[in-house]
């Protein structure tokens, strides 16, 4: 068996725990070995150090990433960074910076010149940074691609995302990011889309990458209506439509402004057939001549899987990180075009929006009246709910030469 490969963690709370839970599984297996982690509140962290045995691994603490980086650096093979997006930058930065490759949580940062700033920092690694977008390794999704890029589903005409993921009130104060456009200068724009539904709409993409299985849609122009219910600086509710520059037109309908149960489908449309892929559910390939292939798709654990498929590129087994930095351009730059197409977060209008107890939970939710209706009719027929009830203006036009335009788009967004 190969040698384990010798890890940093930075954050202990949060996902920094669900990798921390993760690598623990990977050490018993002989695949890794966690050598040093770190939190600014390591010491509240107490009962998470002893449950993963920190001591007894022999893992040392820090207070500061930047102390474990110069203590450790010699002895680590990859920097694990699942931190709050505005930090993402600057601690991929210090990482590669001593040539540690980072498998850095998606999003990588919401910000396309950030982006642009993070991919030329990551030449200096001695191997490519992986953003950890959970979904792009599934065996299923990267059979179905070849599919149908061999032509066997015919031409893609067109895909939809529909994404329903209920959130108390109490989401968006859970830590002093969420629901933000920009903390201390620095782009956050956290949302249902670029964040929590990020591995969906970046999937999306995926489908309709032309050029080959590991790629993604490239952008030539976005509409976009932006909705809040909550009281946030951003955005909770996106209708965004993008068409790609092979033709094929992208809609995406995204909200946490609902309740109940949560649903998501990923809808791929093609000549031949139409591909429904529901993660962590179902996928089915309906063949216009009636034939159904349905397959069940098992939950499988994201996080282990992405981290062994990770070593195995780092170990030199693999091409390429299943996600790297350059491949998350169209994200990104869809994400800023689609702030820039709307102009502004318009209110929900406030007849339509209540609040919904769940007594098991002790916890309130915002409902929308007629949000999945809303979602049907903007997917199927095209119809933007700003001109059917919602009571905005239409987005404009964003294509990438208008990008320059997002941080002056945030600051108007802000009021500023
Ligand atoms: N892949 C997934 O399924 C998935 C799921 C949830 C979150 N995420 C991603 O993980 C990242 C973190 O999200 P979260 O909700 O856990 O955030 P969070 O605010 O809970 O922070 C995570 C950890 O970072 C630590 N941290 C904050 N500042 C730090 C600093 N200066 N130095 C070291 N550690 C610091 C926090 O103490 C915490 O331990 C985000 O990018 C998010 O999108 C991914």
């Amino acid at each position: 068996m190969k040698p384990p490969l010798r890890i940093g963690i930075i954050g202990m709370g949060g996902f920094a725990g669900s990798h921390h839970r993760a690598v623990l599984r990977l050490e018993e297996r002989g695949h890794a070995r966690l050598v040093a982690t770190c939190d600014p509140h390591a010491d509240s962290f107490a009962v998470e150090q002893r449950e993963w045995h920190l001591a007894s691994r022999g893992v040392r603490v820090f207070h500061d990433y930047r102390a474990l980086l110069d203590a450790c650096h010699a002895q680590l093979d990859l920097v694990v960074v699942p931190t709050p997006i505005q930090l993402h930058a600057e601690m991929h930065a210090a990482a590669v910076s001593l040539g540690l490759p980072v498998y850095l949580e998606k999003p990588p940062t919401l910000d396309y010149a950030e982006l642009e700033r993070m991919i030329a920092a990551d030449s200096r690694a001695r191997r490519q940074s992986f953003v950890g977008f959970n979904f792009i390794i599934e065996r299923h999704r990267l059979a179905l691609k070849e599919r149908l890029l061999a032509g066997e589903f015919g031409a893609l005409r067109g895909a939809t995302l529909t994404a329903l993921w209920p959130r108390p009130g109490s989401y968006f104060s859970r830590n002093q990011w969420a629901g933000r456009l920009r903390i201390d200068g620095r782009i956050v724009l956290d949302s249902c889309f670029g964040n929590a539904m990020a591995h969906f709409v970046h999937n999306l993409l995926f489908w309709a990458g032309g050029a080959g299985l590991f790629s993604w849609a490239q952008l030539a122009a976005v509409r976009a209506e932006l909705y809040r219910a909550h009281a946030i600086e951003g955005a909770d509710t996106f209708f965004v439509e993008a068409d790609s520059t092979l033709g094929v037109t992208l809609r995406f309908a995204t909200t946490h402004a609902c309740s109940g149960a949560s649903s998501h489908c990923e809808m791929v449309l093609c000549e031949k057939a139409v591909i429904r892929y529901s993660v962590g559910s179902h996928c089915e390939v309906r063949w216009n001549d009636g034939r159904v292939e349905r397959t069940p798709l098992e939950p499988f654990d994201a996080l282990s899987e992405n981290h062994l498929e990770y070593y195995r590129y780092l170990r030199g087994e693999g091409e390429r990180p299943a996600t790297s930095l350059a491949d998350c351009r169209p994200f990104v730059a869809l994400n800023d075009l689609a702030h820039i197409s709307s102009r502004r977060i318009s209110a929900i209008p406030a007849r339509q929006v209540s609040t919904v107890r769940d007594e098991k939970e002790q916890k309130d939710y915002l409902h929308v009246a007629g949000m999945t209706a809303a979602h049907e009719s903007f997917l199927v027929k095209g119809l933007w709910p700003g001109q059917h009830g919602w009571e905005r203006e239409p987005g404009e036009v964003a294509t990438p030469a208008e990008i320059g335009r997002f941080h002056e788009t945030v600051d108007a967004m802000l009021g500023r």
